[in-house]
């Protein structure tokens, strides 16, 4: 293990070392380890830096407004905002199947941060939050049959159609040595300490077809579940939670009338390693407040039932 702020010092030396005078990019998602490259890099380098948020429309309530924020606004860090929100959900308009999902999603940024990118030709260098987990992990599948139930590519094919050398100042480091550095340079805990995020977002928490309605209630239902978490104590102790949205109507009550409205999930386990899983046993009490709260508030909603599925069978994700 590492004295953080030593690595710190260490880390800022080696990545001057390496890029010297040129400029670098990056590609910022609001995930931990995108966060953490960024803010050390920007230690090393300033304003050498330029960073890529891209909104594509699936991400979570206010995710976009806390990213600059806490980026450009707290930090300094030269942050682009991308709203490229139209263009992901034109093209994901009538696709269904999670996989075609999927490699929309991916290609459609690869496109965006491409197009962004050309903006900077003076840029040497494409930064990553690559971490060592990530490394074994595409060591592993290059040699060995990669067995993939799901495709987890994020930023795959950038380093390639941009021609761009990589720079992975995690890549020696795990998860929790990523949160301490975060911690050490500066960034929220609560984005440092944050749930994983997959990079296709709510494209893959929307079942089937993808819409803006839905994914606006999808965004309201999701922020109220986990302030609620955090309200209780239970974010931390769970290590994963979100809420998927059912494109399924059921009738329900509400004062003199009748309402024929959408199904939203909840989804909270409890895992080491992200292969298995157990559903989270949530206090009933808390799981009663969210449902309260969600039909109450989201209209258009009117029920709400919570995943008890073990992974396996089950995957983490609905999709
Ligand atoms: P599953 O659903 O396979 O999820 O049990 C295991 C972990 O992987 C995340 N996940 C993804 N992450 N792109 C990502 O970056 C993806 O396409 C993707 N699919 C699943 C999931 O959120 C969980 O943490």
């Amino acid at each position: 293990s590492w004295n953080m702020p030593d690595y710190v010092e260490t880390a800022v030396k080696r990545i001057r070392d390496e890029v010297g005078s040129d400029q670098v990019i990056l590609g910022l998602s609001g995930g931990v380890d995108s966060s953490v490259a960024a803010a050390l890099i920007h230690r090393a380098i300033g304003d050498q830096l330029t960073c890529v948020f891209v909104d594509n429309g699936l991400l979570r309530l206010n995710e976009a407004e806390q990213v600059m924020e806490t980026f450009a606004n707290n930090l300094g860090v030269k942050v682009i905002h991308v709203d490229a929100s139209a263009k992901f959900l034109g093209d994901l308009a009538g696709v269904t199947d999670p996989e075609a999902k999927r490699k929309i999603i991916g290609r459609e940024f690869v496109e965006v941060f491409q197009t962004e990118s050309a903006k900077l030709p003076q840029a040497k260098w494409l930064a990553q939050g690559t971490i060592y987990p990530d490394v074994i992990e595409s060591a592993g599948a290059k040699t060995k049959k990669a067995h993939t139930i799901k495709s987890h590519h994020n930023v795959g094919g950038l380093p390639d159609t941009l021609k761009l050398k990589l720079l992975e100042p995690l890549r020696e480091l795990f998860k929790d040595e990523v949160r301490e550095l975060g911690v050490a340079l500066g960034l929220p805990h609560a984005m440092v300490y944050r749930h994983p995020f997959p990079g296709p977002g709510l494209g893959v928490r929307i079942l089937g077809e993808v819409k803006k309605e839905y994914a606006d209630l999808l965004r309201r239902a999701d922020a109220i579940f986990i302030e609620e978490l955090r309200a209780s104590g239970w974010y931390d102790k769970t290590s994963q939670a979100f809420a998927v949205f059912l494109p399924v109507k059921s009738v329900g009550v509400m004062g003199d009338g009748r309402t024929y409205d959408y199904v939203v999930a909840l989804r909270a386990v409890v895992t080491s390693d992200f292969m298995t899983a157990h559903w989270a046993e949530l206090p009933y009490e808390l799981l009663g407040k969210v449902s309260n709260r969600i039909i109450n508030e989201v209209r258009g909603i009117n029920r709400v039932v919570y995943d008890i599925s073990g992974k396996p069978p089950a995957t983490i994700e609905w999709e």
